[in-house]
């Protein structure tokens, strides 16, 4: 053998019966938004760095530090694979002039997101979010609606008692800025006792201390002022209206006042949907209101609201909790000879316009060969077409799992199978 090639850390190769979970968590999801009447869109992985400079924000963690970027060999500047789906969603909504009329458009996207992040258990670098964005409403029903159909991926998926939906409000720029200047008083009064980060956040991006997983930061930021105190009365309205739909859409949800998402973004609803069962790595999905991002790239007006489910993670939980059917034929075929395996075909062919997963051994060995495969292969039937059997008009059905055999005309092997 010649060398051996290693695949790049944070990257994986996902193979077999994981597979299997993962067209499961992706055939479910793509029901949901279908029964939502939700569009998909396909888009490029790669954008100008810009679009997630500005739409993102240039202090959170994704654009200061996770971004695979190149340079740009054709046009100057840089190039960076997506980080999240967002900003590439409201670049293309823009350029293709979608706002014009002003009505609401709803678009999904499953795909790879890539972040230079620490890999461990639940974080990868290439990752594949299952991401919704809705554009064109401000009304705080839009975002109960959508919150609603996350979670309902959630039950549909069995995964309901393991997750738990968390909802904040971070304000808007009416109000965040005063709440923000508390928020860096408050904290410049323990910022020796605070960790490195947190005081290079205090600096940058104040909100985003919250967020500070480090036991001695914590100890301040658990008496911190909250944005909730401090929103100003159209928020405050918003807030409330967005949890009595959520009542009334029947969703449980906990507010959790220190939640603030790292991306910029983010107006109003803030929301994360959060498990125990996956370490460190506990959030399977998060969004929220972003109504500025529209026009801070460059389009009109715009209020909007998506989140991103993290597929990998939704994997994670399911191989935890469930198992899914494998794939196995119900038939094996098994022939000996030119007449049998003329036969054996037409039985082959068949059973699979009749929709049954069925099998034949290419390699044509001896009985005892192609009953191993036949029993590897997973199969409930092995059917024997020997030479003199088909002479008599009949066939040998084997029942695997017991190694009963009986010998039955086709039409009667037929009726078997359809049952
Ligand atoms: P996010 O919270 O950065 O939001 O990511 C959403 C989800 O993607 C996370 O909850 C997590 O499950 C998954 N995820 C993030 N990073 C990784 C990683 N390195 N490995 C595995 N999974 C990961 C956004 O990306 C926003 N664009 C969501 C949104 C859409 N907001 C509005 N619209």
């Amino acid at each position: 053998m010649g060398q051996m090639f290693q695949r790049v850390k944070g990257f994986q190769d996902i193979l077999g019966d994981d597979c299997l979970y993962w067209q499961y968590a992706e055939d479910t999801i793509k029901a949901i938004f279908k029964q939502y009447s939700i569009s998909e869109v396909r888009l490029p992985v790669l954008e100008r760095t810009e679009v997630f400079n500005r739409g993102i924000g240039g202090t959170t963690d994704i654009v200061e530090k996770e971004m695979f970027t190149m340079d740009d060999s054709s046009g100057g500047g840089t190039l960076s694979l997506r980080p999240e789906a967002t900003a590439g969603i409201v670049r293309a909504y823009i350029e293709n002039g979608l706002y014009n009329p002003p009505i609401l458009h709803r678009f999904y996207c499953i795909g790879p997101m890539f972040r230079k992040e620490n890999p461990q258990k639940g974080r990868f670098r290439q990752f594949v979010q299952g991401d919704v964005e809705f554009l064109g409403s401000s009304s705080p029903l839009t975002d109960a609606d959508i919150i609603g159909m996350l979670m309902s991926y959630f039950d549909k998926l069995g995964l309901g008692k393991f997750v738990k939906l968390e909802l904040n409000s971070v304000g808007c720029p009416k109000c965040r800025p005063s709440y923000q200047k508390k928020l860096i008083d408050y904290f410049n009064g323990h910022a020796g006792e605070m960790c490195e980060d947190c005081n290079r956040r205090l600096e940058r991006n104040p909100l985003r201390v919250l967020d500070c997983k480090q036991q001695k930061c914590r100890e301040f930021i658990k008496n911190a002022p909250i944005m909730l105190d401090e929103l100003c009365d159209e928020c405050k309205e918003h807030f409330d209206n967005v949890q009595y739909y959520l009542g009334l859409l029947n969703v449980p949800f906990v507010i959790n006042p220190l939640m603030v998402r790292g991306l910029d973004y983010y107006v109003r609803t803030a929301f994360e949907v959060v498990t125990d069962k996956l370490g460190a790595a506990s959030a399977v999905g998060g969004g929220g209101r972003y109504d500025g991002l529209v026009e801070t790239l460059g389009g009109p007006s715009t209020p909007g609201i998506g989140f991103a489910i993290g597929m990998d993670r939704v994997v994670a939980l399911l191989k935890e909790v469930s198992t899914v059917e494998k794939l196995q034929p119900l038939v094996y075929v098994v022939t000996f000879g030119d007449k049998s395996l003329e036969e054996g075909l037409k039985v082959l062919t068949r059973l699979r316009s009749l929709g049954i997963v069925a099998e034949i051994d290419y390699a044509q060995k001896g009985l005892k060969n192609q009953m191993k495969k036949a029993d590897r292969s997973g199969a409930k039937y092995a059917i024997i077409m020997g030479e003199d059997e088909l002479a008599r008009g009949v066939v040998s059905v084997r029942t695997m799992a017991n190694s009963s055999q009986e010998e039955m005309s086709l039409e009667n092997f037929y009726k078997l199978i359809k049952e």
